[in-house]
């Protein structure tokens, strides 16, 4: 028995329609939007995955069909039968796809009822709270806003199939169920119940695989595939997230960057219609911390940070003497015509850079007359004269400094640019700007475990020339690593691989790892070095970060189905929730209250 009893066949999607089909009897079926019943005519706006379109129900045209449509409720599902004619031209509605025509009803069955619905399906963004929405995610996907995302991701997927395919990759699985994989979050635990007191960690990323895949001679790898990292939630990431992953063998860095760019050019074109210019600029990490104070930088505007140490440090200020003894430095931006901003505004701006771990920030406003500022009886003319050369000031712009340790010089300063062109307003959101940011540090000193840890991951190749410093200066060693930055967000981050067993030896002593934790944690991939490993490199874009970017949606969770809250939990399904005693048994757990 078919559990679709209904003898209608569709024949159209609602938001197709048009004045091409006016005259046609059409099968429509879909859920009542809204519903107006004018006391004699009732309207229904009829939706589907394309859209809404008007359907009219007149008791003098059909009148079982109008008697029926007193029944509907919002998000009812109905099916009509009726005929599609043009709307009087007073009654045509512009903002609506199907805007120019209506269908009038002939027959009416509906199909299910549905419970009056949490919240309004197209109530404006912020009218139910996102906790709500996310409980009830089956009727927030209802919204013509997130639908159309997720359409967008379905383009992106496909299109990105479609280039790498093109280009010769393999797509190739691996596995969910692994071991940990050194990307630097926390993993996911899963016991096993075969083997008691035992784990597999869901992969932070396929990293380690897809080397080996190289080492088997797959040459070009990808994979549109799931990872999943326990660390701290921001509004761009997931605790299970989806990446583009990529792997290359027999490549250098502008083969590797030349096919990305490639991609990402096919992807914007294909699916926004934008064309992006390439080559992609590119900036060393040190450039991008010393003119954008981050190693994402959003470069659609400019206020680059400029360094005055040089000035600042001698001039009769005492507090930036001594900053500048001590090791620190004095950096400023400039906002054009600061006249936008009051005094008020600037104690804001303090505000905003003292949470970013500043300590003061001075300002100076230029005008004919010098300059109006708290710092200016410290300073000579030739020394603010000096400063407005550096920075190119005019007359009413606004200068913005910060003297401290250079790290919290360029974090608040950084964040402070980005803060400001908001504001102000200097940000073009249909702007695209691509950057790659290259020449990391290999290591990071990490105060609080006390030792290096690797910036990218363990197999990230240092620069050749730099490798003699691994013993006597790691800080120093660069790597073959970069990230391509979009608008200030990083969207994917890759390197070139160490190949060599020697060079990976070194690498790991650098991080100070003990032989046996080498061995257990990646003992199969040194072993796999020595079996005839190729030169490669490779790179994973964030697939959600990309979408949310195209999309010009606010959270990575409105372009993800089903996505986690802060908290990494899922309101929908109640997950993570408790395992029962019984199933604790068999995997030989005790949960520790
Ligand atoms: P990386 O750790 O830089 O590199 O990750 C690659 C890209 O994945 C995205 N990303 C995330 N997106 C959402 N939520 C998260 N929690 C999250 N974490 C990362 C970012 C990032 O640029 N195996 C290496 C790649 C390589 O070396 O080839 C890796 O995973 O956009
Ligand atoms: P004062 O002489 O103490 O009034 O300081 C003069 C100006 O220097 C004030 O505008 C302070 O906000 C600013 N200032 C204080 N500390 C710093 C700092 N570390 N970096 C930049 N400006 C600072």
């Amino acid at each position: 028995m078919s559990a679709f009893l209904t003898k209608y066949k569709r024949t159209h999607y609602c938001g197709a329609l048009g004045i091409a089909e006016a005259g046609r009897e059409v099968t429509l079926m879909g859920w009542a939007h809204r519903r107006r019943d004018l006391g004699g005519v009732i309207f229904v706006d009829l939706r589907d995955r394309e859209g809404l379109v008007q359907v009219v129900f007149n008791p003098e045209h059909e009148a079982d069909a109008h008697r029926e449509a007193h029944r509907i409720r919002n998000e009812y599902v109905l099916a009509v039968r009726g005929r599609v004619r043009p709307r009087p031209a007073d009654m045509e509605n512009p903002d609506l796809k199907t805007g120019r025509i209506e269908v009038v009803a002939d027959e009416l069955e509906i199909l299910n009822e549905s419970r009056t619905p949490p919240f309004l399906i197209d109530a404006p963004a912020g009218e139910a709270s996102e906790n709500l929405r996310l409980k009830y995610r089956y009727l927030d996907l209802r919204r013509r806003d997130l639908q159309e995302k997720l359409f967008l991701r379905s383009r992106a997927a496909a299109a990105t199939r479609e280039y790498f395919q093109r280009e010769g990759f393999i797509e190739v699985e691996t596995p969910v169920l692994t071991k940990s994989t050194p990307e630097g979050a926390r993993d996911y635990l899963v016991p096993s119940r075969v083997n008691p007191g035992t784990f597999f960690a869901l992969p932070q990323s396929p990293q380690i695989f897809k080397q080996l895949l190289m080492v088997s001679g797959f040459d070009r790898y990808f994979q549109i595939v799931k990872c999943f990292r326990d660390e701290d939630l921001r509004a761009d990431r997931q605790p299970e997230f989806t990446q583009i992953d990529i792997e290359m063998s027999f490549i250098d860095e502008d083969d590797l960057m030349r096919i990305m760019e490639g991609f990402i050019v096919h992807l914007f074109q294909s699916c926004l219609g934008v064309g992006i210019a390439r080559p992609f600029p590119r900036l060393s990490y040190h450039q991008a911390m010393e003119r954008y104070g981050r190693d994402n930088p959003d470069t659609r505007f400019g206020m680059e940070i400029v360094d005055l140490t040089d000035i600042l440090g001698r001039a009769g200020f005492n507090l930036f003497q001594e900053v500048a003894a001590s090791g620190g430095v004095i950096k400023a931006i400039r906002v054009e015509d600061g006249r936008r901003l009051s005094r008020k505004d600037l104690d804001q701006l303090r505000d905003y850079a003292a949470g970013r771990g500043a300590r003061g920030l001075a300002w100076a406003r230029v005008n004919a007359e010098g300059w109006t500022s708290p710092i200016a009886k410290f300073l000579k003319p030739e020394e603010m004269e000096a400063i407005q050369t550096r920075m190119g000031a005019k007359n009413d712009d606004l200068l913005l400094f910060v003297a401290d340790a250079p790290g919290v010089v360029n974090d608040s300063l950084g964040n402070l640019r980005v803060h400001l062109a908001g504001r102000l307003k200097l940000i073009d959101p249909n702007v695209f700007a691509f950057t790659w940011i290259t020449e990391f540090p290999l290591l990071d000193y990490s105060a609080t475990e006390g030792r290096y840890t690797s910036t990218h991951h363990p197999f990230t190749a240092p620069v050749m020339e730099d490798l003699a410093h691994l013993r006597d200066d790691p800080g120093r060693v660069r790597a073959r690593a970069y990230d391509l930055v979009l608008n200030g967000s990083e969207i994917g981050g890759g390197s070139i691989r160490i190949h060599k067993r020697d060079v990976q030896a070194a690498v790991f002593a650098a991080l100070g790892l003990e032989q046996e934790e080498i061995r257990s944690k990646f003992g199969f991939l040194l072993d796999a070095l020595e079996y005839g490993t190729p030169p490669h490199g490779g790179i994973a874009f964030g697939f959600d970060r990309l979408i949310m970017l195209m999309t010009g949606a606010d959270s990575i969770r409105d372009v993800i189905a089903f996505p986690k809250t802060q908290k990494a939990a899922c309101l929908l399904t109640d997950a993570p929730s408790e395992a029962s005693s019984e199933q604790l048994r068999e995997l030989s757990l005790k949960i520790l209250k």
